[in-house]
């Protein structure tokens, strides 16, 4: 199952992967999902909002208080292989132990694939599930363009998605009971000795756009003195993003940026780049971003370019449901619980559903990058944690 999704979108020369929502190599996976699915006899459903379900159904046909689990599909650009689907694959091997060991479920237990995980095409991340959730306003997401200026509504009306269906599904969340998400660890959290973890907290995180305007120009003919070159003040910004980040005990990454026109021999009109922020608090992650605009202001003013910031999208500091972790933690018989920088959608769930995590362990923590790796037996380790998890829960 595992070696059928690994070429998929992968570049061979990095060893990275390009699965990004509604694209051919996203759709290959999907289709991939709703095979294993049929494999399974179980019932698929897609939702309005671009997400994909696959569900075992007790035999006396219940529908309600299912226990959901999964993950998501899509990468970052040049992800790694197990960021996302790791956490698919072993659902539906867990599902295939609990089988194999005779679980009758008595409650629904169902595999999901939330869309638009990682926002590398639309800018949001766990778009899908904030969707469902309730946690953006529909208009906002259909309006939000990928980086070839198509709307997330045009996208998704393709690909079957009734772009005035979308947002919050309540007959769809009403049917949940939980949500149990095992996912690869994306630190080096995880000692030699534990294969697998339980996650305590999502520490707060966002997205912010810098937009510096200059005036695109000459390269050979322009004076220094005539210049209004945005590419000075950003880069001075990014080295003040770092600076920001160490006063604040925060980290700030400047990922991506866009240079228009992005001529070797021309100066640029505009520059627009994008920070990703996350710290322990709100206050260390709000302080951060004040310090980056004040510097970004100041700079770009004297260079005599405009500057403009963004918020993207914020997401508050996650606490996995206390009753839900120490029933996971019970289940496997006791396993370190630990917080991360890492966003998911189960920490956007765990605003309308009690919502818990497992983490396996990555041996370099290393993550959003080709090198992302989990060894075989720990990824084992975690099929057989999450299949008692899941055992235990489907009890009722
Ligand atoms: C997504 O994986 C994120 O944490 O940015
Ligand atoms: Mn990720
Ligand atoms: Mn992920
Ligand atoms: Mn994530």
């Amino acid at each position: 199952m595992w070696a059928a999704l690994l070429p998929v979108g992968r570049d061979t020369a990095t060893g990275g992967y390009d699965r990004f929502v509604w694209t051919p190599s996203e759709l290959e996976c999907r289709a991939w999902f709703l095979d294993e699915a049929r494999a399974r006899s179980l019932d698929v459903e897609s939702d309005g909002n671009g997400n994909l379900f696959a569900w075992w159904h007790p035999a006396d046909g219940r529908r309600d208080d299912a226990v959901l689990t999964g993950s998501h599909l899509d990468s970052v650009p040049g992800g790694g292989a197990f960021d996302g689907p790791l956490g698919v694959v072993s659902a539906f091997a867990a599902i295939d132990l609990l089988r194999a060991r005779g679980v009758e479920p008595a409650r629904p237990l169902g595999v999901a694939a939330f869309a638009e995980e990682e926002g590398a095409r639309f800018g949001v991340a766990c778009l899908g599930s904030r969707l469902l959730a309730g946690a953006i306003d529909p208009a906002r997401a259909r309006a939000l363009t990928d980086g070839a200026g198509r709307t997330f509504a045009e996208v998704a009306a393709e690909n079957g998605v009734d772009p005035d269906g979308i947002g919050r599904d309540d007959a769809l969340l009403s049917r949940v009971g939980c949500y149990v998400e095992l996912h690869v660890e994306q630190g080096r959290a995880l000692g030699p000795a534990t294969p697998v973890g339980v996650a305590s907290a999502i520490v707060p995180h966002g997205r912010w756009r810098l937009d510096f305007t200059g005036e695109g120009n000459h390269a050979g003919t322009t004076r220094l003195i005539d210049r209004r070159d945005p590419m000075l003040p950003f880069a001075s910004t990014v080295l003040a993003a770092r600076a920001a980040a160490e006063r604040h005990d925060s980290v700030a990454t400047v990922g991506k940026v866009r240079v228009v026109p992005g001529g070797v021999n021309a100066i640029p009109s505009a520059v627009a780049a994008w920070l990703d922020s996350r710290g322990p608090d709100e206050r260390s992650v709000r302080a951060t971003v004040a310090d980056v605009l004040e510097h970004a202001r100041a700079a770009a003013r004297g260079h005599g370019v405009g500057v403009e910031l963004t918020e993207e999208s914020y997401t508050e500091v996650v606490d996995f449901n206390l009753a839900l972790r120490d029933r996971v933690v019970r289940a496997l018989g006791g396993v370190p619980v630990l917080p991360t920088g890492a966003g998911h959608d189960a920490g956007v769930l765990s605003a309308v559903l009690p919502t818990a995590m497992l983490f396996v362990r990555n041996p370099t923590g290393v993550s959003h990058a080709p090198a992302e790796h989990a060894e075989t037996a720990d990824c084992l380790a975690g099929v057989e944690a999450l299949a008692a998890v899941l055992a235990d829960l489907v009890r009722g």
